[in-house]
């Protein structure tokens, strides 16, 4: 019997991390792939919560640094489920930077993962339902859908073999 369908809001988390001297480039602004492992982690989380399985991380697209983050601020990365197919889950993550000294805030990095729940064998097992409930829910769907979409059709329209 499939599990029973959960909104985003029950599974939706927030991390925050401050930005310590071994995570930052030469320009004293942190790595792109420290702030990736983080939003890695964080909607993995997220799909963990909703499935109540183990999950891996099949693809990582639409990923866009927007700004630079500082040593010493403050980060906050919110991730929530945006879309479910039958076994594979998309999480959208945002994170922002916060300067701790004034409280000036920035979105800087835009995210969107897909991962996909195991069974006990390690093989691909439906997901429960998505059920959206606020405006923004049903947006980041209808988006995430046609991403999905998109996705395929570039995927069938290149000659990969
Ligand atoms: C992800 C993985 C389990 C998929 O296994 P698979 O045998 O290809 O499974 P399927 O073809 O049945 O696909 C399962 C689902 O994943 C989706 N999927 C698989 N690869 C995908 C990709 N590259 N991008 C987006 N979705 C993908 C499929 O569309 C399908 O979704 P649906 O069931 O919701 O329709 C397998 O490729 C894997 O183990 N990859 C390595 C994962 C990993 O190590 N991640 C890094 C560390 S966590």
């Amino acid at each position: 019997m499939k599990a029973q369908a959960k909104t985003p809001a029950e599974t939706a988390i927030e991390m925050r991390e401050m930005v310590m001297p071994n995570q930052t480039n030469s320009h004293g602004t942190v790595f792109g792939g420290t702030v990736m492992s983080w939003i890695d982690i964080a909607a993995a989380m997220v799909a963990a919560r909703h499935c109540g399985r183990p999950v891996v991380t099949a693809h990582i697209d639409d990923i866009d640094f927007l700004a630079p983050i500082k040593m010493g601020y403050h980060v906050l990365i919110q991730a929530s489920l945006n879309y479910v197919g039958k076994t594979s889950m998309i999480v959208g993550v945002k994170v922002t930077s916060e300067n701790p000294y004034t409280g000036e805030s920035r979105t800087t990095t835009r995210a969107y993962l897909t991962f996909v729940a195991l069974d006990d064998l390690g093989r691909p097992i439906v997901v429960p339902e998505l059920k959206p409930e606020t405006d923004d829910d049903h947006r980041r769907f209808d988006n995430a859908k046609k991403r999905v979409q998109m996705k395929k059709d570039i995927r069938s329209s290149l000659k990969n073999k």
